[in-house]
């Protein structure tokens, strides 16, 4: 009998990464490779990567040099790169870092088991090429559906929208939405497999459809997917502001499956830089944007991204940002500092902050950020919570969901309830949680 080959996935970035590293062990189960949980020992390592930041990027090289151990061993393995650092740095990826054997793109899934198979043999192939968005959507990587409670579900790739500061439309490509009946498709066969709540994924999911004259809309899409019997919660990421349309508000209104939760990154809280960056939206438009998604759903959760230091940023633009936080009350804020990104029109901005007062302007934004996080916990206390039990918690004896609101719920109860929508009374609040008991 063949003895099956061990595969070692490790991913960085975001969600879009994590869905490709799950179509990757798909594809390569035809090749007889099985999942293993550590590089050593395994027959192919694969690092899916990101490059979104500097920091991001370097992680990625750190765990290379690491892996170089392993590929001088006696024992055969490969080493392939695959994600938006493949795609940025191409073949060239082959000269800098000898020991690898495969290089492939954002748009080369596809190719991987051919590619996996020559490297096999002794090659070194590398491919990168962006596809058109037709051979995508034909080409478009099938995951198997497996199961859990919670999925996510790609409804498009790619950004059209070159915010100055970001490399995603460079290592991404084109926007292309997926045809809504294989969406709806795909959904439907994860409910028969238990799935009870899917996440919309991609880079902007708001401008679902709008180069598809066959297409629904985002908002016709959401509708659509509520529709599907056995879904019971709806949740989406990322949005952005200018592609909110008065549409999809007003799901929020309608829909009860659609959970009361918006990510919408602001970025910033100053129209200059919010010009700078190329956002399309000044501080105001946003701010009615959030008010009118409040009126649709009393009580909806917004959670964003901010980005500190951003070329010619002022004190002055800075605290603008920070009063934009507490105009919207964000339950939760990702910031990162800015990072200058190959290729992107921000990275020959002439920037004059030192590191220092970057990294103190993020501190000062995420303590006034940790204390609305927590102020915003502790209002639910005492409050009964409908709950998508989703798993055993890391504490023992305990169960965690998430509540309509993104709010991660741990409480003590019988693991039959996973899969289940459980009442729960809120009864402590964390920085990063909430402890209820089951009603
Ligand atoms: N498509 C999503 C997410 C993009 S990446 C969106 O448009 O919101 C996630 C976050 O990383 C961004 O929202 C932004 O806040 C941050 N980011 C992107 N490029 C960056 C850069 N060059 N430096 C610092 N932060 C960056
Ligand atoms: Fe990057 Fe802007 Fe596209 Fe988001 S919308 S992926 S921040 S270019
Ligand atoms: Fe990173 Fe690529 Fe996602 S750069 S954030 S993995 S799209």
């Amino acid at each position: 009998m063949n003895h099956a080959k061990k595969l070692y996935i490790e991913t960085f970035g975001c969600q879009m990464n994590v869905n490709d590293s799950e179509t990757m062990f798909a594809l390569l189960k035809d090749l007889e490779y099985e999942p293993t949980d550590s590089p050593s020992g395994a027959d192919l390592i694969i690092l899916n990567t990101c490059c979104i930041r500097a920091k991001a990027e370097q992680k990625v090289y750190s765990e290379l040099g690491r892996l170089k151990g392993l590929k001088r061993g006696d024992r055969r393995v490969l080493l392939g790169v695959g994600g938006c650092i493949a795609q940025q740095e191409g073949e060239k990826l082959l000269k800098r870092v000898p020991y690898l054997d495969l290089v492939f793109g954002t748009h080369s899934l596809h190719l991987l088991p051919e590619m996996v198979r020559a490297a096999e043999q002794g090659e070194r192939p590398s491919q990168t090429d962006f596809l058109d968005p037709e051979t995508r959507l034909d080409l478009f990587p099938r995951k198997e559906a497996e199961g859990g409670v919670t999925r996510f579900v790609t409804v498009m790739q790619g950004c059209d929208n070159f915010c100055s500061y970001c490399i995603v439309p460079y290592v991404r490509g084109r926007e292309v939405s997926r045809r809504s009946g294989d969406i709806l498709r795909e959904i439907r066969e994860m409910t028969s497999t238990g799935v009870r709540e899917v996440t919309l994924l991609g880079q902007n999911v708001n401008s679902y459809g709008l180069k598809s004259p066959d297409e629904p809309d985002f908002a016709g899409l959401l509708r659509m997917v509520a529709g599907v019997d056995g879904i019971e919660r709806i949740r989406f990421t990322t949005s952005h502001p200018k592609d909110i349309s008065p549409s999809l508000i007003a799901c929020f209104a309608e829909l009860d499956k659609l959970c009361g939760h918006i990510h919408l990154p602001a970025q910033s809280g100053s129209d200059r830089i919010l010009a700078r960056m190329n956002r399309g939206y000044s501080w105001r438009e946003y701010l009615e944007k959030i008010a009118a998604l409040k009126q649709a759903r009393p009580g909806i959760q917004i959670t964003g991204d901010m980005i500190v230091g951003f070329p010619g940023e002022s004190e002055e633009d800075f605290l603008q940002t920070l009063s934009l936080m507490e105009e919207v009350g964000y339950a939760d804020l990702f910031s990162f500092i800015f990072s200058a990104r190959p290729e992107t029109a921000a990275a020959s901005l002439s920037d004059s902050l030192t590191r220092r007062e970057k990294q103190e302007r993020l501190d000062r934004l995420q303590r006034l950020q940790r204390g609305m996080t927590l102020e915003r916990n502790r209002s639910l206390v005492g409050s009964i919570q409908q709950v998508l039990v989703e798993g055993t918690s890391r504490q023992g004896g305990q169960l965690f969901g998430r509540t309509g609101g993104n709010r991660v719920v741990n409480f003590p109860a019988d693991p039959s309830l996973i899969g289940t929508m459980a009442a729960v009374r809120i009864v402590d609040a964390f920085p990063n949680s909430l402890l209820g008991e089951p009603q």
